[in-house]
């Protein structure tokens, strides 16, 4: 797996501006025990990535703009023997030389070094409450510094949450960012046409996941950026299905959300085609009616309009057209009023996307007032229609589809830039890649 180096330098000068004379602590997410003595595979802190590169466990950032070693690693520190066993570590130095670290030491020094570190610091920022190691870690050199009656004054007043600042930031991508999310997203894509390509009646869904996983590895991901979902027949109205257990039959349309992790960033598409060479008649009605309001929404990201009014455009869209193919009655205002459409969508329209699937900011300027997009914001556009198969409410032939459709897309200063455009989507590309498949 290839290391993808970012601009880490601008983006810890945009934070130092914001904390001035306060200190920031991020700490390495903790490793996962699987079972007995084994771990699931490791999956760096997002924040802690983002402004340094450091993908070790066991790592501690501080950043103390004032001083004159602003920027401070605790890392592991190199074991000949462990590096045997569990492979290479960078150590103290290596944090310096290839990380641009201005201090370095081992994590075993955290406890002696941080109380100096914090000390005479107007605020900690530190996501307090989220791991109680690191919270016994803060609180104890805090503790340090007031335990001293002389300089009791240099402990910090306030400790706050940086999250609202770092995912403020992370909310927005730089340019090199989208250019590595642009390649998360053609291997997402290259891992979705090799299942279109192989899928055959009789096969199992976890067969597809093997094609559609080791398509995302061979080029490049480091892994899947979250649970891949592949689900045929009925399953496609489980949102979150993960079994992979069921075999495909000819009539089945095939539900596959699945994204590639490559540079920490995540590609999240989803597509929906049959199994057959092409849609039963019910299976296009709703696949066309969800086709035709996501690519409208895909149109509708840009500077102007926010995730907000956007998902509540695509409500009213998803509710006349529910009332266009017989799932609903009556009027399209009543429908909306009582949020009948909720029966058949029953999630939001998408999400930011970024070093997390769903990935961190703020949506929201007030309750019910959504943030403006801004050039440089990834969303997902992700509707879908579910008919599960006992719903005896819906007309028979619609019972067991389930359809969704997503796409990543950049807010530009002009037109939406779409990512994931290396899959088909409308009916004649899928029917012809379906055809030549079977
Ligand atoms: N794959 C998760 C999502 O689409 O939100
Ligand atoms: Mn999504
Ligand atoms: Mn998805």
């Amino acid at each position: 797996m290839k290391r993808v180096t970012f601009d880490f330098v601008s983006r810890r000068s945009v934070i130092a501006e914001q904390i001035g004379d306060g200190v920031l602590v991020l700490f390495a997410s903790p490793e996962q025990r699987r079972s007995n003595d084994t771990y699931y595979s490791y999956r760096p802190d997002s924040d802690l990535i983002y402004l340094s590169g450091f993908e070790e466990p066991e790592c501690v950032l501080v950043l103390r703009p004032k001083h004159e070693t602003p920027f401070v690693l605790f890392v592991r520190p190199k074991d000949r023997e462990r590096e045997i066993w569990d492979g290479f570590r960078y150590g103290p130095e290596g944090a310096r030389e290839h990380f641009g670290a201005d201090a370095a030491f081992t994590i075993s020094e955290l406890g002696k070094e941080l109380p100096e570190l914090l000390a005479g610091a107007d605020a900690v920022h530190f996501a307090i409450g989220e791991d109680s190691a690191a919270d016994g870690a803060i609180l104890g050199a805090m503790k340090a510094l007031r335990a001293n009656r002389r300089r009791a004054d240099r402990c910090p007043r306030a400790i706050v949450d940086p999250r609202p600042m770092l995912h403020g930031l992370r909310r927005v991508k730089a340019a090199d960012e989208i250019q590595v999310m642009a390649t998360a997203a053609e291997i997402s894509a290259r891992g979705h046409v090799a299942a279109m390509r192989c899928a055959r009646p009789g096969m199992f869904e976890y067969e597809l996941k093997a094609a559609i996983e080791g398509e995302f590895l061979r080029s490049g991901a480091s892994a899947p950026a979250y649970d891949s979902i592949v689900a045929s027949g009925p399953n496609a109205c489980v949102l979150h299905y993960t079994s992979s257990a069921r075999q495909l039959l000819s009539g089945d349309l095939v539900l596959i959300d699945a994204g590639a992790e490559y540079g920490r960033y995540a590609g999240d598409i989803t597509r929906t085609w049959p199994v057959a060479a092409e849609f039963t008649g019910a299976q296009r009605a709703i696949y066309e009616a969800v086709l035709e309001v996501q690519i409208e929404a895909v149109d509708r990201v840009r500077v102007g309009t926010n995730n907000h009014d956007l998902d509540q455009w695509v409500r009213r869209e998803m509710c006349s057209r529910m009332i266009d193919v017989g799932l609903l009655s009556g009027s399209l205002e009543q429908n909306l009023e009582e949020e009948c459409y909720r029966r058949y969508f029953m999630h939001g329209t998408g999400h930011y996307l970024g070093i997390d699937v769903h990935d961190v900011g703020p949506y929201y300027v007030e309750d019910g007032v959504g943030l403006p997009y801004e050039p440089g914001v990834v969303v997902t556009i992700e509707p879908g229609m579910y008919i599960a198969a006992d719903d005896e409410t819906a007309p028979e032939a619609f019972r067991g589809i389930g359809v969704r459709i997503e796409d990543d897309v950049v807010v530009t200063a002009a037109d939406p830039r779409v990512l994931t455009d290396g899959v088909p989507k409308s009916v004649a590309e899928i029917e012809a890649m379906r055809r030549d498949a079977t």
